[in-house]
């Protein structure tokens, strides 16, 4: 689909889709159009329920005297909103609907004359660009009326050439998005570590620094934590370590982002059941959000310095798989009592968290993991959980999280949890033993990794997957977390 910006006129063909806000009131094109049809769209609405509130739109076919297909009007609310978040869901929302009519062209009027209409039409064709991907390669045998219509959108506002560069980075994370949504929809036949290291490397044509450690280099350093939850499969671990490298002037340490990468969990020795484990191919889900990440901040050159690792491995039973009760020395010093192989994102973060603190001295670290089913429970599929020793980076993130429609939300961390994680048999054991709080004891176990630096955890098991379409997610692969971050940088740690 090519997206294009340009200045208000009235297209001849195809859909056009023109602003309609509360109580019916109709935006300028909008009323000129009604006129021209002879009242067409004012008895279109009196014959619905559209009453122009925020997520509404109402479709008029073929009106009369009217040279395009359709004129959608779409409800924007009560007049001013600038929100951005809801910008980008009537985008969204509006590509779902023309390619499910099959059109194949559609026209945008923004109608808002005034110094926001440039962004607000750069959120509406952002919307639009990330519900428009498809994971759809391996489906050869699909019918051209399955297939997307929509081919062209353009957009129309006053100054199209300001939407245009207000367009350019949202695009590049856009790209960067989908970038993601392919590593974790893969199935794990095709990404397993070498080839999601691999899949990093790409991003060396960005200028992202990228090493690629192998099971050697981590055995020679001390890694048995992540190394132990890889070594029952035949696909040997890799750890990714990206730099981008934004602000060379910059006196603080750089902010590090770390993802738990596990490209199949059958659970190990502790099997999982059959039934969904297919789902566990996205369990690299935290590492393809950093690297998605690291590929907006390069792609809209980010005036940042960020670390991104992922902790890659493959967990599966085999007669060289790590046992329940194996007890690992991490790269911390730390012995670790391995009570469940199927707890092993736990086991990949505790060393690459480590590392990151110890290489990089950043000024602060957020983990992005799918790590337990327990998150799914106490949160369900809305709010991802928020676990942190720092209220100002909780403030910080819970406000990034808003914004770009990401929700977080905050779960406690405290000695008392903490102590669930002593193992009698070494100085911290992998899960507490009960189901009570399990995400919670499993952010425990991170933090025993973490010395003090400004830390976040983001368990992303229950939001990284959608069963459903939303307005700018259709269902599959989210990338929850990479927009979330990237406005997160931009607000709070890029020179301007
Ligand atoms: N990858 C899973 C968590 C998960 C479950 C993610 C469902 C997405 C959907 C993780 O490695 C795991 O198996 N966790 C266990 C921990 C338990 C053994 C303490 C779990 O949640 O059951
Ligand atoms: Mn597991
Ligand atoms: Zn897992």
């Amino acid at each position: 689909m090519k997206i294009s910006f340009a200045a208000p006129r009235l297209p001849h063909a195809g859909t056009v889709a023109v602003p309609v806000s509360e109580e019916r009131k109709l935006g300028p094109t909008a009323a000129k159009l009604d006129a021209e049809s002879g009242g067409a769209l004012t008895r279109a609405m009196a014959a619905s329920r559209f009453k122009g509130k925020g997520e509404e739109t109402l479709a008029v076919l073929a009106p009369a005297h009217l040279e395009v297909a359709r004129v959608l009007l779409y409800g924007v609310g009560k007049e001013g909103g600038t929100e951005r978040a809801p910008w980008q869901n009537r985008g969204g929302a509006m590509v779902a609907q023309l390619n499910a009519a099959g059109e194949r062209m559609g026209t945008i009027v923004v109608d808002r004359p005034g110094p926001e209409e440039a962004a607000i039409a750069a959120d509406i064709a952002f919307g639009a660009r990330l519900r428009s991907y498809r994971f759809d390669k391996y489906r050869t045998k699909e019918k051209p009326e399955q297939k997307p219509s929509l081919e062209e959108l353009a957009i129309l506002c006053e100054d199209p050439a300001a939407a245009k560069r207000a367009f350019q980075p949202l695009e590049k994370v856009a790209e960067a998005v989908f970038f993601s949504r392919d590593l974790i929809s893969e199935p794990a036949n095709v990404i397993y570590p070498e080839t999601l290291a691999d899949a990093a490397r790409s991003l060396e044509k960005l200028g992202v620094e990228v090493e690629i450690l192998d099971e050697k280099q981590m055995k020679k350093l001390g890694m048995n934590a992540l190394l132990g939850v890889g070594q029952g499969s035949v696909h040997p671990p890799r750890l990714v370590v990206m730099q981008w490298k934004g602000n060379p002037k910059a006196k603080n340490g750089p902010v590090a982002f770390i993802g738990k990468g596990v490209t199949f969990d059958t659970g190990g020795i502790s099997i999982k059941p059959a039934g969904g484990m297919e789902d566990m191919k996205w369990d690299m889900a935290g590492s393809g959000v950093v690297i998605g990440l690291m590929k907006a901040l390069a792609g809209r050159k980010a005036k940042v310095n960020a670390v991104g690792i992922g902790g890659l491995v493959e967990n599966m039973p085999s007669g060289s798989a790590q046992r329940p009760g194996d007890i690992v020395t991490s790269l911390s010093g730390q012995t670790i009592e391995v009570l469940n192989t199927d707890a092993e994102g736990r086991l990949v973060l505790a060393d690459a968290l480590w590392y990151c603190q110890n290489r990089f001295k950043p000024q602060l670290m957020i983990d992005l993991a799918t790590l337990t089913g327990a998150i799914i429970i106490s949160l369900g599929h809305e709010h991802a959980g928020l676990f942190s020793n720092n209220d100002e980076l909780v403030e910080r993130l819970l406000a990034s999280g808003k914004a770009v429609g990401e929700k977080l939300w905050r779960m406690p961390l405290a000695d008392a949890y903490d102590k669930l994680m002593d193992s009698d048999a070494a100085d911290v054991k992998n899960i507490s033993g009960a189901r009570d709080a399990g995400s919670i004891t499993a952010a425990q176990f991170l933090q025993r990794f973490v010395n003090n630096v400004p830390w976040a955890h983001l368990d992303i098991a229950g939001t990284t997957w959608s069963k459903k379409d939303a307005p700018t997610i259709p269902k599959g692969a989210t990338a929850f977390g990479l927009r979330l971050l990237d406005q997160f940088v931009s607000e709070y740690y890029e020179e301007r």
